[in-house]
């Protein structure tokens, strides 16, 4: 694998590898109608600078020309295993390590069955099993195919094995049949491969970001509050729009000025972000929490400004009460929803981590040591480790927070793919 930083995928088990400027694309075809749009998505990704190899089953060899395959590619089509002459090119062994990314489009029943099963009884299958490359399928079967109990567990299997799906659409079928089965347009299978980050890779998102630091009032003038200063919200935004989602942003006060696109609801306290966030959260596919919500607000907001001579003595006694954990409270309620949380840690950053995304419930828990001056709060930087539920983690390098932002949506995307 060469080393450019072109593209950025995503790797089985959620790790991140750049695909290189000009990447090894594997496209392996396999028996369905859907063939037809093979060509295209060759053109796609040979456009983009890639090097494409297909091979494909003897099936698919009903559906699709491998002439054409190999005019398009400018590489000979592999369709045997053990044809001597095609293995002198290039073995099966070869080609599976050759591939920086894999694509099986179309992605039948049959062959998804055998993937789940780990069968590698053709060339096709064989390579499925033999790669450690990132693999993004694209479905393409009758509704009733899709819709049965095996099909259904094999995707299961497949997905938690961190394959990436892309559709299948519903429509018509050629079958005759109208409803979920149809293999996704060339070009979406294109960005699903190639590019998380394109512009569009978000569209038909609505994704709910909350930033800013709450501020809860102790009398008109004066209030408890952090050091947030909502610039990794307002990345997450900003970055989301870019890439094609509706984007809704719930702002505590900030000095910022809102991405353009973004719809915006501006609140100040934890209890107004939490009427916000429950509001917009049902109409919303993901949630970034980046808010720094205050734990604690003062049990009586005076409406009048406490004058120093209300006070006795030199000590003033402030009684707080606990807000609602937000956070965990829409963890509880998201369903196929993806939640993201962040963690402000000063010490034992990982450990509290993984404490706190089980507390908490949410897909994914971004985490930051606020002791480093190059990351967290007023810094355009930020140096965060991702954890996921099961406990894994991912350290990220110094990053600005738009780069960070764009590889939090990375993964709201693949989660998203996956559900
Ligand atoms: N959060 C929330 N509601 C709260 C407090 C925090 O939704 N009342 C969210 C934040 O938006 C963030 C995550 O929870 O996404 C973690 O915030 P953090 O302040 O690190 O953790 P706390 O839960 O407040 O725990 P502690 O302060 O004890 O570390």
């Amino acid at each position: 694998m060469s080393t450019g930083s072109k593209m950025v995928f995503l790797e089985e088990g959620g790790g991140r590898s750049s695909l290189p400027a000009e990447p090894n694309v594997l496209l392996l075809v396999s028996g369905g109608i859907a063939a037809y749009k093979i060509p295209e998505l060759v053109r796609e990704f040979r456009r983009e600078g890639a090097h494409v190899r297909c091979a494909m089953t003897e099936s698919a060899k009903e559906f699709v020309s491998p002439l054409v395959l190999q005019t398009l590619s400018g590489e000979a089509v592999r369709i045997s295993l053990l044809e001597p002459s095609e293995e002198g090119d290039i073995g099966h062994i070869d080609l599976a390590d050759w591939a920086d990314v894999v694509v099986v489009a179309p992605a039948t029943a049959n062959l998804m069955a055998k993937q789940a099963l780990g069968i590698a009884d053709d060339l096709v299958t064989t390579v499925l099993l033999a790669t450690t490359a990132p693999i993004v399928l694209a479905p393409a079967m009758n509704v009733n195919m899709w819709e049965n109990t095996s099909t259904i567990k094999n995707v299961k299997v497949l997905k938690e094995r961190g394959v990436v799906f892309v559709g299948p659409e519903a429509g018509d079928l050629a079958c005759g049949w109208q409803g979920m089965g149809r293999m996704s347009e060339a070009s979406d299978i294109f960005r699903a491969a190639y590019g998380f980050h394109a512009p569009g890779s978000l569209k038909g998102e609505r994704i709910l970001v909350t930033a800013g630091g709450t501020r809860e009032p102790i009398d008109p003038v004066r209030s408890l509050t952090n050091r947030s200063s909502g610039k990794m919200g307002y990345a997450v935004a900003k970055e989301a729009i870019r890439r094609g989602a509706d984007v809704v942003l719930i702002s505590a006060p900030t000095s910022l000025s809102a991405p353009e696109g973004v719809s915006l609801v501006a609140v100040e306290t934890a209890l107004e972000m939490r009427t916000a966030v429950k509001a917009e959260f049902e109409k919303s596919s993901a949630l970034v929490m980046a808010a720094a919500v205050a734990d604690f607000r003062p049990a009586v907001s005076e409406t009048r400004k406490i004058k120093k001579e209300q006070v006795e003595g030199d000590t003033i006694n402030l009684k707080l009460l606990r807000n609602p954990d937000i956070l965990a409270e829409v963890s509880a309620i998201k369903n196929n929803r993806v939640v993201v949380g962040f963690a402000a840690e000063s010490h034992n950053l990982v450990a509290a981590a993984r404490k706190k995304i089980k507390s908490k419930g949410c897909d994914l828990l971004v985490a930051n040591d606020i002791s480093r001056s190059d990351a967290g709060f007023e810094s355009d930087t930020n140096a965060v480790v991702f954890i996921t539920p099961d406990g894994s983690i991912e350290e990220l390098p110094l990053q600005t927070k738009q780069e960070v932002a764009g590889n939090i949506l990375d993964r709201i995307k693949k989660l998203r793919l996956t559900r």
